[in-house]
């Protein structure tokens, strides 16, 4: 079993709530929703991140960006505690939700992932499950105890949220299967967002998906800002371009770990990266 780190370095961004340029222009305090301090990881011996520290920002969108392998998947699921779900994987630092450490040995497990939501690649209902209780399927999991008329409000309002009520709300006893790929993909949002999470993690959430399924999710994504903090993995850049307040870049370069090599305002990372390697890969010249 790999070491924690012994002597951390300095986290690479302020563990303090930093002074930022909003994309209006405007100087705000922004407090960090969610925050890595030298995230290290590993599956048995391989080393996949090293000493990661990020900070996402409440009610903002984050993009993580970067060529397949270099770690964002994997990043994502320390940010939940799913990583520790794949026999040998290991992981040492911090994750700091509205300040406390979810990896702390008091802190359960499944409150970390209540909190935490996460969308996947490839929706995930329940394809024989109704659609109203594909929603309502993260309740009982969390052993939340809910009357008839509570699940019907949360099921409205957590498709509501997810742009999806309209095109289901006349039929909402038939199958989640039987919807078509993006729609099931927001039916999955819809359930990450029933038991009321604080951070929604995606990982590729519009890789399945066609052009028009794509951009209705990210209009979906960018109405959940306000009230969910995001972190995205995308491999389009637009996307990251069109929904992301924040952008980090991950790499692996040869045979090393992953790590952050720039983070900064969406805007500035694609127009006036700082470091050249950030800038060849905004511009697709690798990955
Ligand atoms: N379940 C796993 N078991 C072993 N190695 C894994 C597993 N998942 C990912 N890896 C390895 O970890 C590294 C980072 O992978 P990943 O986080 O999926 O990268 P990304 O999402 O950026 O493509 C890769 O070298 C990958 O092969
Ligand atoms: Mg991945």
């Amino acid at each position: 079993m790999p070491n924690r780190d012994s002597a951390p370095t300095k986290p690479l961004h302020a563990s303090r709530p930093v002074a930022a340029t909003s994309t209006k222009g405007a100087l705000l305090e922004e407090t960090p929703a969610i925050q890595a301090n030298n995230v290290s990881a590993w599956f048995g011996d391989h080393k996949v991140l090293d000493r990661v520290s990020l900070v996402m920002p409440k009610g903002k969108v984050t993009a993580l960006i970067g060529p397949s392998g270099c770690g964002k998947s994997t990043f994502l699921r320390t940010l939940n505690r799913m990583h520790e779900l794949v026999p040998g994987a290991q992981f040492s630092g911090e994750v700091l939700l509205d300040g406390h450490d979810i990896y702390e040995p008091s802190r359960r497990i499944t409150d970390a992932r209540r909190n935490i939501g996460m969308v996947f690649q490839k929706p995930n209902p329940f394809p024989a499950m109704s659609i109203e209780d594909n929603v309502l399927s993260g309740l009982a999991l969390t052993g939340q105890r809910v009357d008839k008329s509570t699940k019907e409000a949360i099921v409205e309002e957590c498709l509501t949220k997810a742009g999806l009520w309209k095109e289901v709300k006349d039929r909402l006893e038939q199958p989640g299967g039987g919807l078509s790929g993006g729609q099931q993909q927001r039916m999955c949002i819809a359930r990450s967002l029933a038991v009321k999470p604080r951070v929604l993690l995606m990982d590729e959430p519009c890789s399945a998906l066609d052009p028009t399924s794509t951009r209705r999710i990210e209009e979906t994504i960018v109405e959940l800002a306000s009230e969910v903090t995001i972190v995205i993995v995308t491999h389009n850049m637009q996307q990251a371009a069109r929904v992301s307040d924040k952008t980090a870049f991950f790499l692996a370069e040869q045979g090393t770990p992953g790590g952050i090599v720039e983070y900064g305002p969406t805007n500035q990372m694609f127009e006036f990266p700082k470091d050249e390697r950030t800038l060849a890969y905004v511009n697709g010249r690798f990955g």
